[in-house]
């Protein structure tokens, strides 16, 4: 049997087209983006193209979009230009946010520009709206709301509507990390009012090293990187013109394709749910399954001493999952989101994460496969 790639949270393998349209790219384009001739001009109508097509995906203007190196640089220039840029001296984020937001924010306390403060989680792993409300009522000026859309670890859903309608009603900024969920679920910025975003094409079968930043029109930024002018100015450095190019075949194949893929990956992750709880009837289901992106399923199963080796013997069983994030994967340090959840758990926990290429024959064997393992 081949192997079954159930860690599609930390990456996804690029899509044939995708690579197709890269290649293409590069054995056609050499040109710097930024030259005056025909090669740069070529080179440089490729990246606008691209622009605009995620500018179409999000129903946002070409201007408001800004390509980055990942998710990781995106969300750092949302915060850090939002602090040094735009005032902010006040940002209420969650625990558990990705470390690319949570190193940020502690970097940004340490400077003392801003004040970051954690709002409240429910036992399900759900964003607490009402102290939401409540901090927000205190204070409003000056301040910045950080809530990732979908956890990377147990995939539960933040309301986004609801969260960028409080952020209006309040006048605050409001960054989302989206980068779990673009491509996954439509978003329309005409009606969803959000100051930035983010996007990284290697989670949407797109290509590793290369993201995106939303910046809304009425926030005005300075440079990011300094050097030359490219993204408007706002980030020095020859552009990335492959992974760009992939980046936008990628999303526009995601939105595309978004109903089938979404309809395969629920039914498997479903019927993995089914499963796991006929074999071992203490699962436990971390976050909220019921309001949770359908790639992601984190299980934890009762202690075990024959479990304490679980994610290697399943990947010399052929199965690729993780106990965490990636940043953590692989390194016995548990996950800071089923930590924060489960405080006093002692389990084995695994973050299993779908794609459209996953099927339910691979779940049975992996159930089977598990259930040698505990
Ligand atoms: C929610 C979330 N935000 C940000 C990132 C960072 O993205 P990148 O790998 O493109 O830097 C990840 C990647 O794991 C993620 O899951």
């Amino acid at each position: 049997m081949n192997r079954i790639f159930l860690d599609n949270a930390a990456t996804t393998p690029i899509d044939p087209e995708v690579l197709t349209a890269m290649v293409e790219v590069m054995q056609s384009t050499f040109g710097n983006p930024s030259s005056i001739h025909a090669e740069g001009r070529k080179a440089r109508s490729l990246i606008e193209a691209a622009r605009k097509t995620v500018a179409n995906a999000l129903n946002c203007s070409i201007g408001e979009i800004f390509f980055t190196s990942g998710g990781t640089e995106a969300n750092n220039m949302a915060l850090k230009n939002a602090v040094r840029d735009l005032g902010v001296k006040r940002i209420i984020s969650s625990p558990l946010e990705h470390h690319c937001v949570l190193h940020s924010l502690e970097a940004i306390a340490a400077t003392g520009a801003a004040e970051v403060e954690m709002v409240n989680i429910d036992e399900r792993g759900h964003v607490d709206l009402a102290d939401l409300r409540r901090r927000l009522e205190e204070q409003s000026a000056d301040t910045l709301v950080s809530l990732m859309h979908s956890n990377n670890e147990i995939g539960n859903l933040l309301p986004l509507q609801e969260v960028a309608d409080l952020c209006g009603e309040f006048g605050v900024y409001f960054h989302c990390d989206t980068v779990q969920t673009m491509g996954y679920f439509p978003i329309d910025l005409e009606k969803t009012r959000v100051s930035f975003l983010s996007g990284s094409a290697h989670k949407f079968y797109g290509p590793k090293g290369v993201g995106f930043v939303y910046i809304n029109n009425d926030n005005h930024i300075k440079p990011y990187l300094d050097g030359g002018a490219q993204e408007r100015n706002m980030r020095g450095g020859t552009e990335n013109v492959y992974g760009i190019v992939g980046l936008a075949k990628a999303l526009e194949r995601a939105v595309e394709e978004r109903e089938e893929r979404r309809n395969q990956m629920e039914s498997v992750k479903q019927y993995m749910m089914e499963r796991l709880r006929e074999v071992y009837p203490e699962v436990r289901f971390n976050g909220d399954p019921c309001r949770s992106h359908y790639k992601v399923l984190s299980v934890s199963f009762p202690e075990s001493p024959k479990g304490d080796l679980l994610l290697m013997n399943l990947d010399l069983a052929g199965i690729s999952a993780s106990g965490g994030s990636a940043c953590s994967s692989g390194i016995d340090v548990g996950s800071h989101v089923v930590g924060h959840l489960h405080p006093d758990s002692k389990r084995h926990t695994i973050r299993f994460s779908f794609s459209h290429h996953n099927t339910r024959e691979q779940v049975d064997y992996v159930v089977e496969k598990l259930a040698a393992m505990l």
